[in-house]
Order: structure tokens, then C-alpha cells, then sequence
């Protein structure tokens, strides 16, 4: 993630201050939030560097070896373990902020070398309350935590007393996370906008003949030229069979005159992802049951997004898209019964087998809860989810062959608002006369 301008650390201080907050309500204490170490790809090659979702969402800090540190109570502190300014490790690797930079620029009350973080870190925790720390996920910050607690314990006839509860510092941010502030909504917003763009340049550009990672070269190309530094995830672009392939990635499938063509994929920007999945013909025209389906899907898709507002549950989206699909599949002699029995026995999932979007922030798969104890959760203004439903049609007993290896999904990003929701995504073509005429009017050339 590239460092922050100044007017954007604001947000960052913030949400430092709520979290901090809430410590306080649950009886205060320190949390330890540690960024995403450097992976290895082979040899001395590294992966590209992506902070730790949490860490970002706190501190903007964009580079690793740091822990975050915040300690409630009267007055309240954040604390960031850094690297140090290093001249010859700049020269090869980029620039470092450094603790000062890190007290300057990103508005920490203090700031120290990372090194200096085994032996300060006992005394910072010694007579807290409680530490909040994500036990469990991360062997090496569980094993920082339990050595600063033997550290506290170390000490104890000098009377230092070590917490006396680990709290899920996680769940906490989790809650925070759902709720998007402006500064997130901006951002998410922009990534909307580039992929929408990525989308419109796939489909001026698909053709027979072409093959599926040159359409990924064309996403690829409008994700970076619009600055955004990565794909959120793998881009999906799955032709004629592959589109029945869920989490397809190859890409690697020449097109033919006929094919459907799905493409899933979405940039992230400044660490914050978008989720966009349309489907159309490589020839530019539907055919008649590819166009049946297409319009079912569509239908399922617009039942959902009706669902999407607030005071809504989460369920009820995905519980719209089912019975439209449901309804969808019988008409086409898809399925045998009536409404109540597929939806009851659910052979639906025959066709539709995932469910219909999941939260959308930092993470494609954002962080938060569904439910709420046992009840799904109600949405809010502020929270992003994707809308997405699918239909997957293999050959098979019974399945008639004029809709065999259709796969068609359609996906769009949906803020709550108070009045309902906001599609991030919605200038990305959808419906049939959308799309044909776009693929009409682009410039396409069979190679
Ligand atoms: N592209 C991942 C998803 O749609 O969930
Ligand atoms: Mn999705
Ligand atoms: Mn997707």
C-alpha cells in the first residue's frame, strides 16, 4: 500500500480513537496489532508487499516490521514499533519513515525501532487489565504476547501484575470494519469506478479467436493505468464450459464463436477491493437460452438489491435471489415440482450452489459477522456487500443440451444507504441491449 498524504491520516487517528474507546468500555487494557510480515516467492524474491488488513485500517502505515500498539485509559496512547532509518537499506529498498516519521506523519504519540519492542513491550503490559490481541491466528504474535506476559511475570516482586484476560482485539475492529466512514467509502467508490472501466475494456475487446488471458491483460492494464496497485483477487475469465468452473483462474482457454463469456475481477486500491462479475457473448449477440438464463439471473439480481436497505436482515437478499432462481429453473424445465418443494428440498443448488455477496472492504471477503447471536445481522448505512447471484448449468441427466455449459453470474457492490442502497458498480452494462450494443460499437477485430 503507498505511504499516506497528509490530509488522509485523519481517518486513521480516528479510528484509533474509537477502538481505543471501546477498550475503555470493556474495562481498558493494551492491544497489540502487528502488520503482515514480507513472504518469500522463491530464493530472495518476495511476493508484493500488502500490509495487514487490521494494521492498515489503523495506522496507514504502509511499511512491515511494525506493531501497533495502543494502551487505554486516562489518557489514552498510540505507540508504533518501526523500522529505523537505515541509508544503505534505502538505497536498495526504498524509503523508510522511520520512528520519527511515524510520530510526524502518520500521528502516533510515540514511536520506537522495532528492535527495542521485545524489552518495552512487558513493561507497557505490566498492571493492564487485559490484552487485546487476535489469539490464534499468527504463531509469532501469539509467541510475542506470551513472552511480554512471562516478561510482566518476571518482574513480579517488583509488584508489576500482569493482565489478567486476552480480549479478541479482532472482534472488535470487525465491528468497526462493517461500518464504512467517509474516507473508506471515497476509496471504495474510486475502485468501483476503475473496474468498471476494466470491465468496459474487456468487453470492447473480447472476440473468437481471442484467448482468456488476453482479456486479462486488458483488466490488468485498466486496474494499473488508473492506479490502482493490484487485482483484489484473481481475475476470473472463464469461457464456454469454464464459466460452470467457480473459482476458474487458468485462464488460459482459446474463445469460440458461441461462448459465454464470465468475467469476475475487480482492482483494489489503496488497499481496498472491488467486486465486479458480468457475463456476455463473445460474438457481441446472445443466443435464445443463453439469453433466458442471462435474464433470469438479471431478475434474481434486481429481487435481491430490493432487499438491500436498511433495517433489512442479511439473509433477505439471498433469500430473494433463491425464489426468483427457483421459479426460473422450473419454468425453463430445468427442475420437476413446484416452488415449495425446491426450494424446501433445495434442488436449486443443482444450478445455484453459492450464496448471493458477502461484505466488501479491505478484505474481498470482508471482515464481520452475518449473524448476531443467532439471528442474521440487519444492515446499516455504511455497509458495502456484493449482490451476485449465478446460475451454473453442467450436462447431466435430465438437464436439457440447449443450456448445457451456460455459466452466467452477475455481480455489482452495494452501499446502505438510509434511503436504501447506492450500486458502486452500476455504469458497468448489464442488461442485454446494454451489452450488445456496447460490444456493437466497440472496435473489435478477430485476430
Ligand atoms: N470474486 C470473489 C467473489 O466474488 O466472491
Ligand atoms: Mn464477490
Ligand atoms: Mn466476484
Amino acid at each position: 500500500m503507498t505511504p499516506l498524504a497528509p490530509e488522509n491520516i485523519h481517518p486513521f487517528q480516528s479510528r484509533r480513537q474509537r477502538l481505543l474507546a471501546r477498550m475503555a468500555e470493556l474495562g481498558g487494557g493494551i492491544a497489540v496489532i502487528a502488520t503482515a510480515p514480507e513472504r518469500l516467492r522463491n530464493r530472495d524474491t518476495h511476493y508484493p508487499y500488502r500490509a495487514d488488513s487490521y494494521f492498515h485500517y489503523l495506522t496507514g502505515f504502509p511499511e512491515p516490521e511494525a506493531v501497533l500498539v495502543l494502551i487505554s485509559g486516562a489518557e489514552p496512547q498510540s505507540l508504533l514499533f518501526c523500522r529505523e532509518r537505515d541509508t544503505e537499506r534505502e538505497i536498495w529498498d526504498g524509503y523508510r519513515f522511520g520512528p520519527e516519521g511515524a510520530r510526524e506523519i502518520f500521528g502516533m504519540d510515540h514511536a520506537f525501532p522495532i528492535a527495542e519492542l521485545p524489552q518495552r513491550l512487558p513493561d507497557l503490559m505490566a498492571n493492564q487489565p487485559a490484552v487485546f490481541h487476535a489469539l490464534g491466528f499468527d504463531p509469532d504474535a501469539d509467541a510475542r504476547i506470551t513472552m511480554a506476559l512471562n516478561g510482566v511475570r518476571a518482574q513480579a516482586r517488583t509488584g508489576a501484575v500482569p493482565p489478567s484476560a486476552v480480549r479478541d482485539v479482532r472482534a472488535l475492529i470487525d465491528e468497526m470494519r462493517l461500518l464504512k466512514d467517509d474516507h473508506e467509502i471515497r476509496i471504495q467508490r474510486r475502485a468501483a469506478a476503475i473496474s468498471d472501466e476494466a470491465h468496459r475494456r474487456a468487453m470492447g475487446f473480447a472476440a473468437p479467436g481471442r484467448f482468456e488471458y488476453e482479456v486479462e491483460a486488458e483488466l490488468l492494464h485498466a486496474f494499473r493505468r488508473h492506479g490502482a496497485q493490484a487485482p483484489a483477487y484473481p481475475s476470473i475469465v472463464a469461457s464456454g464450459p469454464n464459466a460452470c468452473v467457480l473459482h476458474y483462474v487458468e485462464n488460459n482457454r482459446r474463445m469460440a464463436a458461441g461462448d459465454l463469456l464470465l468475467i469476475d475481477a475487480g482492482c483494489e486500491l489503496d488497499g481496498y477491493a472491488s467486486d465486479i462479475t458480468r457475463t456476455f457473448p463473445v460474438t457481441g449477440r446472445f443466443s435464445g437460452p443463453q439469453r433466458d438464463i442471462y435474464e433470469l439471473v438479471l431478475a434474481a439480481q434486481a429481487a435481491a438489491i430490493a432487499e438491500v436497505r436498511p433495517g433489512a436482515h442479511w439473509n433477505q437478499a439471498h433469500d430473494a435471489a433463491v425464489r426468483v432462481l427457483a421459479q426460473g429453473f422450473l419454468d425453463l424445465g430445468l427442475l420437476a415440482g413446484n416452488l415449495d418443494e425446491v426450494l424446501e428440498t433445495g434442488s436449486y443448488r443443482s444450478f445455484y450452489m453459492h450464496r448471493t455477496g458477502h461484505w466488501l472492504g479491505l478484505d474481498v471477503h470482508d471482515a464481520g459477522d452475518y449473524k448476531v447471536g443467532s439471528n442474521w445481522r440487519p444492515l446499516a448505512p455504511g455497509m458495502v456487500l456484493t449482490v451476485e447471484p449465478g446460475c451454473y448449468i453442467r450436462p447431466g441427466p435430465g438437464v436439457p443440451e440447449a443450456f448445457w455449459h451456460i455459466g452466467v453470474r452477475i455481480e455489482d457492490d452495494a452501499l446502505v444507504t438510509p434511503e436504501g442502497c447506492d450500486i458502486l458498480t452500476a455504469a458497468t452494462p448489464k442488461t442485454v441491449a446494454d451489452i450488445e450494443a456496447l460490444m456493437a460499437g466497440a472496435a473489435r477485430a478477430t485476430p
